[in-house]
């Protein structure tokens, strides 16, 4: 198994050192991984001058995974936009053709309370957000900015879905669906929106292969809505891009904080590049404070979904579960009465669960 790890900027370098010490220690036990590390984001752009190096990519293309931090700092802000951190993330995105990520949003028990909603509505929550990654307004053209003939200035990005683009993330979420409780939920704005009007019939053929899933269909605005009112009716959400960025920050703070979410991001032969769904959190980088957990959780879904090993996938979930259980908590999931740790030290306690 060669792994490429890119941990990125912010808190990425840190959180993703914690998981690299639970590939280590699986080592132990007599698996062969092998990792190679890469500059991405700011780190690539200092390195290279490209948020996306091209060694990088090679590196990426070569591996049988990617474990991936976090891309993102203030200080980028101001470059031009294709030399920006952001830039990086999309680019490998597309060019590994990772279409499909899932975002798991489960709410641990013993996190209950470190919720902002009360026990009562998120205790049991298990949703599966399957995000299209590689369309959208994300990638569509035209875009740009540009200046109209009166001298203002206008910006434009395009809201495009080919047919086949939907019903592949179709078939993914359906799948996933005959493994879990059989319920899709799709997300659109059909009544504005011609292309997700288009999302929606083309959902429904999909569905006429899957006659043991049921499908439904919701406004995102419903959705975010419903999300916070009821969470617990969803079972696999299915959403464009744009949509499935916003709810999925959304379903992370049901689960009491963003820094528990994990994420795989798939190609169409379950190739795939893991990362947590927050981001690279600058403000905190460097204090050894972040939640590392969401990295490791991705870790296990790189063994569930790229190297076929369930085994090794529950063992990294029980590890996890059971340092929960003990009481460890990073800043952002503590609660009175629990023991406040520190990133490299939740990464140890889970290397000594394992
Ligand atoms: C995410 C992030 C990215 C996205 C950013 C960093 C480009 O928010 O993975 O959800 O918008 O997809
Ligand atoms: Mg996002």
């Amino acid at each position: 198994m060669k792994i490429a790890v890119l941990p990125g900027d912010g808190i990425g370098p840190e959180i993703v050192a914690q998981a690299v010490k639970v590939l280590a220690r699986l080592r132990l036990d007599g698996l062969k991984i092998e990792t190679e590390t890469a500059p991405i984001g700011g780190a690539g752009y200092e390195a290279a001058g490209d948020p996306l190096p091209e060694a990088t990519f090679a590196l990426s293309q070569q591996a049988d995974a990617v474990l991936l931090g976090a891309v993102g700092d203030w200080k980028y802000d101001t470059l031009p936009r294709d030399s920006r951190p952001e830039r990086g993330l999309l680019r490998i995105r597309k060019g590994l053709n990772l279409f499909a990520n899932l975002r798991p949003a489960i709410l641990y028990p013993e996190l209950a309370s470190a919720s902002t909603l009360r026990p009562e509505v998120v205790s049991g929550l298990d949703i599966m957000i399957v995000r299209e990654l590689t369309g959208d307004i994300y990638f569509g053209q035209p875009r740009g900015i540009s200046t109209l003939e009166n001298g203002e200035r206008e910006g434009i990005n395009t809201m495009r879905y080919s047919e086949s683009e939907i019903r592949r993330i179709g078939r993914v979420a359906f799948d996933i669906a005959m493994k879990r409780d059989k319920k899709v939920c799709s997300i659109d704005k059909a009544n504005v929106l011609e292309t997700t009007e288009l999302w929606r019939q083309v959902m429904i053929e999909v569905a006429h292969d899957y006659p043991a899933v049921e499908l439904s269909h919701m406004y995102v605005d419903n959705a975010a809505m419903q999300l916070i009112r009821a969470p617990k009716q969803f079972d696999v959400m299915v959403t464009g891009n744009i949509f499935g960025d916003i709810l999925s920050d959304e379903a992370s703070m049901l689960t009491g904080s963003i820094g528990m979410l994990p994420s795989a991001s798939l190609d169409a032969n379950n190739k795939g590049m893991y990362e947590p769904s927050h981001g690279s959190a600058p403000d905190i980088a460097g204090k050894d404070i972040a939640n590392p957990l969401a990295t490791i959780l991705s870790v296990a879904m790189m063994f569930k979904y790229s190297f076929n090993d369930q085994g090794t996938a529950d063992r990294i979930d029980n590890a996890v579960k059971k340092v929960i259980a003990a009481g460890y908590r990073t800043a952002d999931i503590w609660t009175a009465g629990t023991n406040k740790v520190a990133c490299s030290a939740m990464g140890d306690a889970v290397v000594a669960a394992l």
